[in-house]
Formats: structure tokens, C-alpha cells, sequence
């Protein structure tokens, strides 16, 4: 099986925010940034693996920053570590005032996605080989996520 780079599957996104993604507050809902965050992640998953690939779990989203209505929303998503049949995925969420060209972090998020083959099964997904040091950076954090979601899970079942 062929190994893959980050940079083989990473995706940019931009949307622009319409009066119909906001609250009332005139600020972004937080379920389209998800939703939006959702589709960047699931394109990258699909590339790294080369399967239809589903989401099992979200986790560590934070809003740092309101988005505001007219605003230009930047997505960028990549595979930070994979498993055997899993892999997680970054993304970051930049949020840009194109007349001021203002701009700042909004949100970040870790998903988890399975590869699975035409059964419909979790399927070995090709390995991931960080290049940069921000990626090998990625790796290592995510490899640590990865082992305290597995020992949290396990605990969650012993106790059930
Ligand atoms: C994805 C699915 C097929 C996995 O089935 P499963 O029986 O849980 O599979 P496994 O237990 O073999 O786990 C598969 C991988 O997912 C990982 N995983 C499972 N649950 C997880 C969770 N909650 N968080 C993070 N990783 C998880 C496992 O560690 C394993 O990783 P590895 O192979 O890299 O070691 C099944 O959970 C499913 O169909 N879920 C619904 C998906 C969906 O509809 N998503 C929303 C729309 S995209």
C-alpha cells in the first residue's frame, strides 16, 4: 500500500458569511462553522484514503473568534496522523474582513474518520509521512490524542 503526504490531501476552502449563516446577534452560527468544517474534513479524509470515508467522532472545537456577517471564511483542512483504518484531521479556521483585510484564527477542530471499503467495513488506509516540521509537529500532538482517546473510550466501556 502507498504512503501519502499531508500535502497529498490537504484542502482549502472559502466561503463568504450571507445573512442566512447568522444569529441574531449578527454573528455566525456555530452549526455552520461545523457543518462547513465537516465537508473540509471529509474531502481530506476521502482524498488520504481513497475510500468513502465517515465521521466517528469530533472533538476539541473551539471558537476563539465571532464571525461576522460579509466576512470570508478560510478552511484549511489536513490528515494530521493516521491508524489503521482511522485517521484524524485538522482544521483550521480563518476568518478574513475583506475590505480591511483584518483576519484571525476562528475555530479549530479534530475529527476522526473511518475509511471504509465497498462492505461498507473500516479498511486499511495508506500510511501518512509528515514532511515539514509543522506537520511532523501535528503528527506527534494527534499521535497523543489519538492513544488518550482509545484509553478514554476504554474506560468509558469497562465502566458500562
Ligand atoms: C465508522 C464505523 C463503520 C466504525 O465501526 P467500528 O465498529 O466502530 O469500527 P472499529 O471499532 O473497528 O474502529 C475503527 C477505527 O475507528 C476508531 N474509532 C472508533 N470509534 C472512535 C471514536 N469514538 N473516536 C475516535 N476513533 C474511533 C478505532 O480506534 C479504529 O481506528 P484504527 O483502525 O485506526 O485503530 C461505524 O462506527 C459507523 O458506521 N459509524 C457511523 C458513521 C457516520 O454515519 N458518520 C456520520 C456521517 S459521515
Amino acid at each position: 500500500m502507498i504512503s501519502k503526504h499531508p500535502k497529498d490531501s490537504s484542502v482549502e476552502t472559502r466561503n463568504i458569511v450571507m445573512p442566512e449563516h447568522a444569529n441574531h446577534y449578527g454573528t455566525v452560527f456555530g452549526g455552520v462553522i461545523m457543518s462547513w468544517i465537516d465537508i473540509a474534513a471529509a474531502m481530506a479524509a476521502e482524498r488520504h484514503c481513497g475510500h468513502e470515508a465517515v465521521m466517528v467522532s469530533i472533538d476539541t472545537i473551539s471558537f476563539r473568534l465571532p464571525i461576522n456577517i460579509g466576512d470570508h471564511v478560510v478552511l484549511k483542512a489536513s490528515v494530521n496522523f493516521v491508524g489503521t483504518t482511522s485517521m484524524e484531521i485538522g482544521v483550521q479556521v480563518t476568518k478574513e474582513n475583506p475590505i480591511t483585510g483584518e483576519s484571525g484564527v476562528s475555530t479549530t477542530a479534530y475529527l476522526t474518520f473511518v475509511g471504509l471499503g465497498k462492505d461498507k467495513k473500516p479498511v486499511k488506509i495508506p500510511d501518512l509521512i509528515p514532511e515539514t516540521e509543522d506537520e511532523r509537529r501535528r503528527f506527534k500532538n494527534a499521535e497523543i490524542r489519538v492513544a488518550a482517546r482509545k484509553k478514554l473510550l476504554k474506560q468509558i466501556k469497562l465502566k458500562s
